[in-house]
């Protein structure tokens, strides 16, 4: 059971929902999240449906985040959105080195270790993907995949920064495939996760840290993946872009929670 900690359900919308659409499912979400309070639900849209979702999502518990951000604050970066203007927008959380943007998009540990502190300065929490393919997990090595990423991505990283990081493992093999990692698959890595932060920034840090969970998470699996020692929550994909699904989701961990207090 996840160290006690309420669940942490971020809907990752990717390239979805145009602004009438993403006014629609915010409003369909707001009735959920009052009724689930416990939980911690943050919606991560594109670029363009940021200032629609801030509006929408004013005077709710409901936290608002982007997929992605550019490391410098400002500059001649055709394309790129930066931290402070994602802050400015109503964000107070992004999502770093998404397996989409590694597979995709020329992201490198590099750039993800360039980008933590840029979203941290803004004091906007980063969300950062990990996660193995399916190449690496049957050649038995997923642990140093996930190793690597983490030591790169956080090499510079001081033990004060962690509290306002988020950590998510994704293998790549379970994302938008509807084969979910197992409990004990994930666990098992969550639990990797939680040592080696404990290794850069002690034992009150790592107990602290909000490690998710992502790839194929629905309601159907949500209770048992929750009901590991070290998944804090969810990163949600498809499942996040139906406001009955995503709440299903959050409604499942929240179960799960409520059994162990
Ligand atoms: P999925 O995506 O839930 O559709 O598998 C998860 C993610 O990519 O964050």
């Amino acid at each position: 059971m996840s160290l006690a900690k309420p669940p942490f359900v971020a809907g990752n919308w990717k390239m979805h929902n145009s602004l009438a659409e993403t006014r629609a499912l915010i409003g369909g979400l707001v009735p959920f999240a009052a009724e689930l309070q416990d939980a911690e639900f943050v919606v991560l849209p594109p670029f363009t449906a940021l200032a629609a979702a801030a509006v929408a999502l004013a005077g709710t518990s409901i936290g608002l985040g982007a997929q992605d951000l550019h490391w410098e604050d400002r500059g001649a970066f055709t394309g790129e959105i930066s931290a402070p203007m994602l802050a400015d927008v109503g964000c107070r959380f992004v999502l770093i080195g998404h397996s989409e943007r590694r597979q995709f998009f020329g992201e490198t540990d590099a750039s993800v270790r360039l980008k933590i502190p840029a979203a941290l300065r803004a004091g906007l929490r980063p969300i950062v993907c990990v996660g193995e393919t399916l190449e690496e997990r049957d050649g038995g090595r997923t642990m140093d995949r996930i190793g690597r990423q983490l030591d790169e991505g956080l090499a510079d990283r001081a033990p004060s920064d962690f509290p306002g990081l988020i950590l998510a493992y994704e293998p790549v093999w379970a994302i938008g495939t509807g084969r979910t990692a197992t409990p004990a698959q994930a666990e098992e890595v969550h639990g990797f996760i939680r040592e080696k932060i404990a290794a850069r920034a002690g034992n009150a840090a790592a107990t602290c840290a909000i490690i998710l969970y992502g790839g194929s998470v629905k309601a159907a699996n949500a209770y048992s993946l929750f009901r590991e020692k070290n998944i804090d929550g969810f990163l949600v994909g498809g499942a996040s872009l139906d406001a009955a699904s995503f709440c299903g989701i959050a409604r499942e961990a929240l179960r799960a929670y409520k059994e162990v207090q």
